[in-house]
């Protein structure tokens, strides 16, 4: 076989289509996988511009190509969809020149990638569907984590009759007025959530302090004031409660910027932090306490009053009050 028939039987026989255009862009050479490939036949387009070979809307993109090709010299690779054979194929068009620079003509070579383009179609859908599946389960787990420290607290705060119950009252404080301010949904859902939980640090915090009638000593105070810290720590490996720790870490700082544990000040302090404070102390002070009796509703309200720029937020201290006497955060009974 001389040499260029053996050339010409090698380039025949390739398994990828291959089709030739000389520098009119007129088809000169197709091989057999390009005619299985591509659907078509041979005789058909040999000789013949290849644009007549392109349905019409192809057609301005494959002018675009060539003359890409042409000036550019690069390869330009695209993947269509044929519909004729229905399949997915991929073309690499590159510009043929001789050692003088001078345009011969473009080369097409064509890859049906039917199967792995179907494939990671699927394998799209499949991570898709993983997604969803890796979403729903953390929100599960979210769940489940959530209302364990829930239960947690109020096992813990049934221990002890003066606590009994407060994070669920103030949580629920704290619902009302959102609702009555018609705050927005995920913002209320990390203060609903950081009320319930906010004082679960006391878990690390030695009972003979927590039960202490007297007034605590300076190092006690200081071991009080870690659960704040304690709180957001076992919520920390949470992702998603990123803010709710933030809420939980600040519930004790004060307006003025004298509370802990990092002294923040002013609106330095997160929002739902402040809001907490205000209803944290309100249901403190109306609930009896190893120490003292509860005050009474008017004796709580002219408490808060007294500190609004100094430990409370003054703007939303003053919309919590009004609340409260306008009477329309529906207090339990025992107020
Ligand atoms: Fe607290």
């Amino acid at each position: 076989m001389e040499g260029r028939d053996l050339f010409v039987s090698v380039l025949e026989q390739m398994p990828d289509g291959l089709i030739v255009l000389d520098n009119n862009d007129k088809v000169v050479f197709v091989n057999k996988a390009a005619e299985k490939i591509s659907d078509i036949k041979k005789e058909s387009i040999l000789g013949v511009d290849v644009y007549q070979c392109h349905p019409e809307h192809e057609k301005e993109k494959l002018g675009k190509a060539l003359d890409y090709l042409k000036n550019k010299k690069h390869e330009v690779r695209r993947i269509f969809h044929n519909e004729t054979n229905n399949t997915t194929q991929e073309n690499l068009y590159r510009a043929i020149f001789d050692e003088e620079g001078e345009f011969l003509g473009s080369l097409v070579m064509t890859r049906d990638i039917s199967e792995k383009y179907d494939l990671d179609e699927k394998k799209l859908l499949l991570i898709d569907q993983m997604d969803d599946k890796i979403k729903d389960l953390r929100a599960r787990f979210q769940n489940l984590f959530l209302s364990s420290l829930e239960t947690l607290v109020n096992t813990l705060e049934a221990k002890d009759y003066y606590t009994k119950g407060h994070s669920m009252r103030v949580a629920s404080l704290c619902e009302r007025f959102l609702e009555r301010e018609s705050l927005m949904v995920p913002l209320k859902q990390n203060i609903i959530v950081a009320a319930k939980l906010h004082d679960i640090g006391k878990i690390g915090i030695k009972e003979s302090i927590l039960m202490k009638n007297d007034k605590l000593t300076a190092e006690e105070n200081e071991q009080m004031q870690q659960h704040p810290i304690i709180t957001a720590k076992i919520l920390e490996p949470m992702d998603e409660l990123k803010d709710v720790v933030e809420i939980v870490r600040h519930h004790h700082e004060r307006y003025d910027g004298t509370g802990y544990p990092d002294g923040l000040k002013g609106n330095a302090i997160p929002f739902g932090a402040r809001l907490l404070a205000l209803v944290d102390a309100f249901d403190a002070m109306t609930s009896v306490r190893p120490y003292r009796d509860s005050l009474s509703f008017e004796e709580a309200v002219s408490q808060i009053r007294n500190n609004l720029g100094t430990q409370f937020d003054p703007q939303l201290g003053e919309k919590f009050l009004l609340h409260l006497e306008l009477g329309d955060l529906d207090l339990p009974d025992f107020f």
